[in-house]
């Protein structure tokens, strides 16, 4: 239903790519001339060579009609997509029912913000957007008044596998990576599709965070993993509510051979370790493949041109021999089911997505693509592309970088990882998407948008950053005529927000999936009377002029004079806030004075330093809690580790447990991350390998720190176990109540012993146990109970908030890992999803008066920069005060832990910008303990 004068773009840019032009040239001339001989012709030709058997004429036509179908071009759309589409996902049974008006609202389209807009849309699809007048009513329509709330099209995450594993993660239901001896690294011709379970909680969870259609693909550990599908994330939507696979796709109600097909791809770390083949080994059994694709598309293309050649002509002994037996019994055109997709790909009929991170893995990929003349639609992961995007853009293919905004880290593959890569990446126009790679809990597609916020607030400009949720992965995956935009003519599916997107914990108010509601409509009803401020976030700031050589200037002047701070979190001055900004003078590291300028200035004298700040903030230095830090670089190289204690020694022996003062190494990537993030302080306890851990230690993350010279601020902080899935293990603790058994017996019967066992079950030395499961938790209550001297603390704690009045009462302290968990695990099933789909965990367990502090899941080092975004987030989702968010990150954990500080002399970080918001670089940090500089602005990545 085109408009004539519309020029029609073609969805796969693959088809303008100069790569693929001559072929498609070949194409078009096949198809043309299959088209030129009609179905008359066909018939007068039966009639006038009697001497061609009819069955040998069924196999010509029926091979010619394959010819037609496998060199058809892709689906076409016109642009603008016409308001009167109709959603194929529709239907009058299940599908909207009812014309819905939103009234007044901020709207993102998919590209630029309007105002006071009001978009209908029935029948799953919007209608129209037209400017907030108090005339529009439409007949019949429900109407929901936004007053200027924000609307977003409903987010694409091009990445996720969902649905094809499972939440709680079962051995039984991952179905995501296909390993098997017999198929090897290339399995191109197995689909996602066949591993969709319509029942997978995590889509609900997803969807509430506003994310409402996703890319399912197969796993990264293959060279060539499968077929990727588009799905809506809305269980049980068709018209019988039932768990169909079906009714989850994106193109249900579309032909199924005119649907659009992704491959998953991957190179580097991944295949290698699963195959054992190098990265040579891997281009070679890619190549290998390749070209015998290309054979076979090149044999089906000489047999479709020979064939409508022969129809013309009628010749009995051509087409008898075209259509005789092969070797392999197969009449007619060559075909093998093996090789449909790389041939599908080859064709331009397959979108290519390649996991591929490292710059070498990714210039040998378009390598590849070259010499088989394919386009790479995008580079998943993709950590190092911020590195090399002339390289990437000079393929000439628009490849999108699928991306992570800070998750990173983790392998050697990530180690680059850049938190300024958006903004490195837009710059040099290479198209940015962020994506989740769901799985668990550390890749919970419910947070993608926060991605976002992130690569925005270091850097990715606003719009950009909402485009790369929403248009650029709907482009990149050749569906941005349906989904990525809010535009009329476009599916319904709609977001409505509590706040500016790009903000800090953005939550979904409703979210509309071809134009149903997703979420109850209490939430939407208290907003909108109670409006939020929709004030843009902001870009962590560069340093002014006077700040250069900040470090230097302090260090060389014994007293610095910092103006303009807007809000103080110190407990040093009476005056915590002002409009006018407060005065901080610094001696020699230490502060003098805080207070209103008339107040301070006196005490300085005249050659002070004065650095000017616009938004200034003064925080005390935050508090991580981890497993990792200075002990385990990147987790997944043991050359980089510590280590851990032998499952097999005995834990009941107090001289097996280890120390992690004795394998601190105070410097990397998660250092530098910590210091931007004002984290100034950390307790990392040993890595645990089953139930016994060791004795944590208290370090600082300021620069260039030993373990001579001040790195480590306390020795021995706690002795921390593991009671759980995780402390399973072969000696130590082969099963859950062996564990607990076994943390009873050491508090029991060490009583009064002067070893690290004897301090603990006196109460010396706090206790922490690892421990998520609510059961597993109730057995640390009740021993507890038995023995109300120890020290008992609990860490991680997901399902803390199912017995948190049994917490409160025990006086169990928690350092909590879940504020943003997720029931990702059997043993997590009941950790609550949080807002809005159910109360926020952290609320729960702040009005069950438990004492708790936040902290990161093990191994999330990588987030660091962060902390004080996280605890301002939980905060913000629990009604709670920013003094209470960085309490939640700092004297919580300090107080939990028997960590003793004077407030006199805390570390303290001045930051320009709020810190509880996006968008504050830290200007300078103190270490409270001898008043050196822990570092200053500019920031280090
Ligand atoms: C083909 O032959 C049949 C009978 O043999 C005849 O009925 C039919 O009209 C012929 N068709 C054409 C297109 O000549
Ligand atoms: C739309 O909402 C804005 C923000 O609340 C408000 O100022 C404006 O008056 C509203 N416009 C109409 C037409 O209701
Ligand atoms: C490149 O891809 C991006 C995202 O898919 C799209 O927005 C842009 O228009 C494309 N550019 C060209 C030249 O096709
Ligand atoms: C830390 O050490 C590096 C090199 O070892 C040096 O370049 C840098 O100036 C030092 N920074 C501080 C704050 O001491
Ligand atoms: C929590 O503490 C507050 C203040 O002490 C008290 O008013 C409230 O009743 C307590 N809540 C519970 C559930 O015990």
């Amino acid at each position: 239903m085109g408009i004539p004068d519309i020029p029609v773009r073609l969805p796969h840019k693959a088809l303008r790519s100069r790569l693929l032009f001559p072929y498609l040239l070949l194409l078009a001339v096949i198809f043309l001339y299959w088209r030129a001989l009609g179905t008359h012709r066909i018939i007068e030709l039966i009639n006038s060579s009697s001497q061609v058997s009819r069955v040998d004429w069924n196999a010509l036509e029926a091979g010619l009609n394959r010819c037609a179908e496998l060199t058809a071009p892709p689906a076409q759309y016109s642009f603008p997509v016409p308001a009167d589409r109709e959603n194929p996902r529709w239907s009058a049974l299940g599908g909207q029912s009812k014309p819905v008006l939103l009234r007044n609202a901020t709207l993102f389209d998919g590209d630029l913000f309007q105002e006071s807009v009001d978009i209908v849309f029935e029948r799953g699809v919007i209608r129209t957007i037209t400017t907030t007048s108090d005339a529009s009513s439409i007949e019949g329509a429900i109407v929901q008044d936004l007053n200027g709330l924000v609307v977003t099209p409903g987010l694409v995450d091009m990445h996720s596998h969902h649905l094809v594993g499972g939440w709680p993660s079962f051995r039984a239901t991952n179905d995501i990576n296909e390993i098997h001896p017999s198929t090897g690294p290339l399995t191109p011709f197995v689909r996602a599709l066949d591993s969709i379970k319509a029942y997978d909680p995590a889509t609900t969870v997803i969807a509430s965070g506003g994310v409402t259609s996703s890319l399912i693909l197969p796993g990264s550990a293959n060279i060539m993993g499968g077929e990727a599908v588009i799905v809506k994330n809305f269980l049980r939507a068709g018209d019988h509510g039932e768990e169909n696979v079906e009714e989850l796709l994106l193109e249900h109600g579309i032909p199924k051979d005119k649907r659009r097909r992704y491959m998953k791809m991957a190179c580097g770390e991944n295949p290698r370790r699963v195959y054992g083949h190098t990265r040579m080994g891997n281009a070679w059994i890619l190549r290998e493949h390749f070209a015998r694709a290309k054979e076979l598309r090149d044999k089906q293309d000489a047999w479709c041109l020979s064939a409508a050649a022969a129809r013309e002509r009628g010749d009995p002994a051509v087409i008898s021999s075209l259509v005789a037996p092969g070797p392999d019994g197969h009449r007619g055109l060559p075909e093998e089911l093996e090789l449909d997709s790389t041939v599908g790909i080859l064709r331009g009929q397959v979108g290519v997505n390649i996991h591929c991170y490292e710059p070498e893995d990714m210039e040998d990929m378009i390598l590849h693509s070259e010499e088989f003349r394919f386009r790479i639609q995008a580079f998943h992961h993709s950590l190092s592309s911020w590195k090399i995007p002339e390289l990437i853009k000079a393929s000439g293919q628009n490849i999108t970088v699928a991306t992570f905004a800070d998750f990173g880290l983790y392998k050697v593959e990530g180690y680059e990882s850049n938190l300024r890569a958006g903004k490195i990446l837009h710059e040099h126009g290479v198209p940015v998407a962020y994506k989740s790679d769901h799985v668990g809990e550390d890749t919970n597609a419910k947070y993608l948008l926060s991605q976002a916020a992130t690569a925005h607030s270091f850097g990715l400009p606003e719009l950009a950053a909402l485009r790369s949720v929403t248009s650029v992965p709907a482009k990149s995956l050749g569906v941005d005529h349906r989904i990525g935009y809010a535009r009329p003519g476009y599916d319904a599916d709609l977001v409505i927000w509590d706040s500016h997107p790009l903000s800090v914990g953005a939550t979904p108010l409703q979210v509309y999936i071809d134009g149903r509601p997703t979420l109850s409509t209490d939430k939407l009803q208290s907003a909108q009377s109670n409006p939020r401020s929709l004030e843009g976030p902001k870009i962590r700031p560069e340093p002014p002029k006077e700040a250069n050589q900040l470090c230097s200037r302090i260090e060389n002047s014994r007293n610095v004079l910092i103006t303009g701070i807007r809000k103080s979190y110190l407990t040093l001055s009476q005056e915590k806030t002002s409009s006018e900004g407060l005065v901080v003078a610094i001696n020699s590291g230490k502060i003098t004075c805080l207070g209103r300028y008339d107040e301070c200035v006196s005490t300085t004298s005249q050659n002070s330093n004065v650095i000017a700040l616009q938004n200034g903030h003064i925080l005390p230095g935050l508090t991580a809690f981890s497993t990792t830090l200075g002990l385990l670089e990147i987790p997944s190289e043991k050359s980089t580790s510590d280590g851990s204690v032998s499952p097999k020694v005995n834990p009941l022996d107090a001289e097996n447990v280890v120390y992690a003062k004795y394998g601190i190494h105070p410097e990397g990537r998660a250092f530098d991350r910590a210091r931007i993030g004002g984290v100034t302080r950390a307790v990392t306890a040993p890595i645990p390998d089953g139930f016994l851990s060791g004795v944590s230690v208290g370090i600082k993350t300021g620069l260039n720190k030993s373990i001579l010279d001040g790195a480590i601020f306390q020795d021995d902080v706690a002795l921390h176990f593991v009671v759980g899935q995780e402390s399973k293990g072969p000696e130590q603790a082969p099963t859950v109540s062996t564990a607990v058994a076994r943390l009873r017996e050491i508090l029991f019967e060490n009583k009064g012993k002067d070893t690290i066992y004897g301090k603990a079950a006196n109460g010396e030395v706090p206790v922490v146990v690892h421990s998520q499961n609510k059961h597993d938790i109730l057995q640390l209550v009740k021993l507890k109970r038995d023995h109300g001297a120890v020290k008992l603390v609990i860490y991680g704690a997901s399902e803390a908030p199912a017995v948190a009045k049994e917490l409160a009462a025990a006086d169990i302290p928690l350092i909590f890992t879940a504020a943003h968990g997720a029931p990702d695990t059997w043993e997590k099933k009941d950790a609550l999803a949080g807002p809005p789909l159910t109360e926020s965990p952290v609320k729960v367990l702040s009005e069950a008066n438990v004492t708790f502090g936040l902290a990161f899941p093990p191994e999330s080092d990588w987030h660091l920069h962060s902390l004080g975004i996280e605890a301002s987030w939980a905060a913000k989702d629990a009604g709670l005060s920013p003094e209470t968010a960085v309490n939640l990150v700092s004297r919580n954990i300090e107080r939990i832990l028997d960590i003793p500080v004077d407030e006199k002399s805390r570390d303290f970080v001045i930051y320009e910008g709020n810190p509880l918001q996006y968008g504050a670089s830290v200007v300078l940090s103190v270490d409270g303990d001898d008043g050196s500089i822990s570092t200053c602005w500019p920031e280090s990545q």
